[in-house]
């Protein structure tokens, strides 16, 4: 298999039933995933390390992922020129208020693309490093052109099918 172009790292292995989405969607699309569980506050030195030498590994964007006060796409991305997709997830006492807000409100210079909290954004953050790396793959972006095609069909289909059933 191809080397992955995407890493998916996440705060804690109670992640992954989210960002399983995030994975199964990149792999939809048959890119080879980088799966890693690190800390940014556990264990802040993997984090620095993995992030300072991702470019160099070959990965061209990086989604990061974690609960509760989500310092893990921000450290990340103080250490790499990559770019950085944050997945805030839910879970704690403010159920995912917290991560939201800690993934969103970066300080400026140091950019994270935050999508939706949770499934939905995990499932985003796939298609947004996809869409990214199909600037210069031509194969990736034809396929993500039938991904939009089909999804736009599937609407009309419902439409139909509504409309069948309400008479
Ligand atoms: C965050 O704390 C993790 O990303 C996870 O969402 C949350 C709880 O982690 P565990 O206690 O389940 O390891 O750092």
């Amino acid at each position: 298999m191809s080397k992955p172009r995407v890493a998916v790292v996440m705060g804690s292995d109670s992640d992954y039933p989210v960002m399983e989405a995030c994975v199964k969607q990149l792999r939809a699309f048959d890119e080879n995933v980088h799966v890693e569980v690190m800390s940014a506050h556990r264990g802040p030195r993997r984090v620095a390390e993995f992030a300072g030498g991702a470019e160099a590994a070959g990965i061209e964007v990086i989604i990061a992922a974690a609960g509760m006060s989500n310092a893990l796409a921000g450290a990340v991305a103080a250490h790499t020129c990559l770019p950085v997709i944050g997945v805030p997830l839910p879970g704690g006492s403010l159920n995912g208020l917290d991560a939201l807000l800690s993934t969103v409100q970066m300080p400026p210079g140091i950019p994270v693309a935050t999508v939706a909290l949770g499934e939905a954004g995990a499932k985003n953050a796939a298609l947004l490093a996809v869409q990214i790396i199909a600037r210069h793959d031509a194969k990736l972006a034809k396929a993500f052109q039938t991904f939009k095609t089909d999804q736009a069909k599937a609407v009309e289909a419902k439409n139909l099918a509504l409309l069948e059933r309400i008479g």
